[in-house]
C-alpha cells in the first residue's frame, strides 16, 4: 500500500527533559496506518508505545516531526485544536478504564457528549452503545457494581458514543484476568469487522498478536524494520496457533508464561515478559 494513511506519521520525535538529562521517549517514527486496519503495537516496557499511542491519540504532542491525521495536520495545533480533532474522530480506551467512581455506566458513557457538537438524541445513543458491548441490563450501574470486564465494556461505550472512525486502546485487557481480556479482544475485532472501525491497541501479550492482522514492534523509541515486524507477526501466528485447542493447564500455563512453553525461544514478548518480571521483582 502506498497511498496515505488515515494515520500518517513522518519522522515523529518526542524527546523529555529531566534535570540535566534528555529522555529520547521516540526517535524517529514513521508509519502508516490504514483505515479499517486493526493493529497491536508491541514491545518491551519503556520502549515507548504509549508515548507513541498518545501522540497518535492526540492527547500528547511530539517534539518534532510530521502527523496527520485523516489528511489534518495534527502535529501543528495547538490544545484546544488538539481537543476538537481528538473528539471528533478518536474513541481512546485505557487501562485502568479511568471512568468517574461516582456516576452509572450511562453517565459515565454520556461524558463525552459534554464536549462535542453531537448533542441529539445522546442518552438514546448512550442507550445503545452499552447495548452494544452487552450491558443493555447495567445503565444504572456505578463501576463499582461491575466487574473489571463490564467496567472495560463501559469504557468502550463512552469511546464509541460519538461514532469516531478510529478507537485507540493503551493495553485494554492488561487489569484484566484472561477470560475478561478475551471477551474485550472479541469485542474489539467484532468493532473492526462489522463497523469498519480502524482500531489500534498496545499490548504485551503475544496471543493478541496473533489475534489481529498486523504487529507494530517498538524497540528503544524506533519501530522494527518492515521485515522485523513481519517476522514478529509470524511469531506470533505459529507459536500461538500451536496453542489452539489446547485445554487446561497448559493453556493457562502459557497465559502467565508464555516463554515457558514456547521452547524458550528468544523473541521480543517473552524478552517484555522477562523485564516485566524483573520489574516486578
Ligand atoms: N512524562 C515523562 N517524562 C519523562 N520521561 C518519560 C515520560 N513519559 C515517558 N517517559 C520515558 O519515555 C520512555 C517510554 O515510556 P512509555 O511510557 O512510552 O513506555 P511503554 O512502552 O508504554 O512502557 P510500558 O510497557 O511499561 O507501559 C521511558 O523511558 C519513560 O521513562
Ligand atoms: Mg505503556
Amino acid at each position: 500500500m502506498s497511498e496515505i494513511g488515515v494515520i500518517h506519521t513522518e519522522h515523529i520525535k518526542k524527546y523529555y527533559i529531566m534535570g540535566d538529562v534528555e529522555v529520547r521517549a521516540l526517535n524517529d517514527i514513521t508509519l502508516d496506518i490504514y483505515k479499517g486496519e486493526l493493529a497491536a503495537i508491541m514491545g518491551p516496557s519503556g520502549s515507548g508505545k504509549s508515548t507513541l499511542m498518545n501522540i497518535l491519540g492526540c492527547l500528547d504532542r511530539p517534539t518534532g516531526g510530521i502527523y496527520k491525521l485523516g489528511g489534518e495536520l495534527v502535529s501543528e495545533m495547538n490544545d484546544s485544536q488538539l481537543a476538537d480533532v481528538r473528539n471528533r474522530k478518536i474513541g481512546f480506551v485505557f487501562q485502568s478504564f479511568n471512568l468517574l467512581p461516582r456516576s452509572t455506566a450511562l453517565e459515565n458513557v454520556l461524558l463525552p457528549t459534554l464536549y462535542s457538537k453531537k448533542r441529539a438524541n445522546a442518552k438514546q445513543r448512550a442507550i445503545n452503545a452499552l447495548e452494544m458491548v452487552g450491558l443493555g441490563a447495567r445503565v444504572n450501574h456505578k463501576p463499582k457494581e461491575m466487574s473489571g470486564g463490564q467496567q472495560q465494556r463501559v469504557a468502550i461505550a463512552r469511546a464509541l458514543i460519538n461514532d469516531p472512525e478510529i478507537i485507540m486502546a493503551d493495553e485494554p485487557t492488561g487489569n484484566l484476568d484472561s477470560k475478561s481480556g478475551k471477551e474485550i479482544m472479541e469485542l474489539l475485532i467484532r468493532l473492526n469487522k462489522e463497523q469498519g472501525k480502524t482500531i489500534i491497541l498496545v499490548t504485551h501479550d503475544p496471543k493478541i498478536g496473533k489475534q489481529v492482522p498486523r504487529v507494530i514492534s517498538v524497540f528503544d523509541g524506533m519501530l522494527g524494520s518492515e521485515e522485523e515486524q513481519k517476522e514478529l507477526k509470524r511469531w506470533t501466528d505459529v507459536n500461538y496457533s500451536k496453542l489452539d485447542g489446547l485445554a487446561g493447564d497448559k493453556a493457562a500455563l502459557a497465559d502467565d508464561h508464555p516463554d515457558k512453553i514456547l521452547d524458550g525461544k528468544e523473541t521480543p514478548d517473552n524478552q517484555a515478559v522477562k523485564m516485566e518480571e524483573k520489574e516486578a521483582e
